[in-house]
This record gives C-alpha cells, structure tokens and sequence, in this order.
C-alpha cells in the first residue's frame, strides 16, 4: 500500500536518526491527531525496528491515540463552584447525550476549573470556554460546534 505523505515527510525530516521513535511519533499524532495503523509498518521499516517494538512504544506511552479523535471535544467543568451550580447535571446531562451519539461525533472529558467559577457552571467546546451553561444551552452550543 501506499505510505501516507505526512508520515513520509515526518520521516524524511529524522531520517539517520536512530533515536528518532518517540519524536516521530509525536510528530505524527500532531500533525494527524492520531496514529493511524499503516503508519506503524511504516515507521517500524525507517528505523529497522520490528512492528512489535514500534506497537509496543505507542501503548505504554497513554498519550498516544490509535483512534481518530472526535470530531468535538467537550470538557465539562466538576470543580466545586461549578458542581454547586447545576455542574453535575449538566455532565450527565453531556454523558448521556454523547453515549446516545455517534462515538466519532463528541468526546466527553471532565476539566477542574476553567478560570469562569463567577459565571458556572462552565464548559469548553474544542478549547473554546463557555459560561453560565445549561443543558439547552449546551444541546444548542453542540449543535453549532457541528457546523
Ligand atoms: Fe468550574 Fe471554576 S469551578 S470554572
């Protein structure tokens, strides 16, 4: 099969560099998000390593993902200030809308306090903070990051 472009240049730019598994791998979850399976046979053959060594790096490393990340990322805030205003009905609220969607579609996360404690309960929708957010508001805040 075909290499992938990106995972070919990565290489290219550490080429001769023995050492080179964990930056290249780095370089390939930041320019992709992820790292894609035919990438690993591919990284495996630039540095003369087996696919087993490369597979084994990517697990015992938890930053490195093998699947493709939502397409939104939502953080809901569970610090005190904004769990005592709505903050944990608001993420369940955001679990169980997530569970019922397409799991590609929102990735769910718990944050410990987004700098908005006067304005909770508070969210982040791809690194961008919402205040003063309730369950209709996130549905309506969601349904804008989809656009
Ligand atoms: Fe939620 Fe501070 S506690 S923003």
């Amino acid at each position: 099969h075909d290499a992938h472009p990106l995972v070919r240049d990565i290489l290219a730019r550490h080429a001769g560099r023995p050492g080179a598994l964990l930056p290249i791998l780095h370089d390939v979850q930041d320019a992709l998000g992820w790292i894609p399976e035919p990438a690993v046979p591919q990284i495996a053959a630039a540095l003369q390593r087996s696919r087993a060594e490369v597979h084994g790096v990517i697990s015992f490393y938890g930053h490195f993902r093998t699947t493709p990340p939502a397409r939104t990322q939502l953080e809901v805030c569970r610090a005190e200030s904004c769990q005592a205003c709505g903050g944990n009905a608001l993420y369940e609220h955001a679990r169980a809308r997530v569970a019922a969607g397409d799991p590609g579609e929102v990735s769910l996360a718990p944050v410990y306090c987004l700098g908005l404690c006067a304005q909770s309960p508070a969210v982040m929708i791809d690194g961008r903070p919402h205040a003063r957010v309730t369950p209709e508001k996130l549905d309506a805040l969601l349904a804008a990051a989809r656009e």
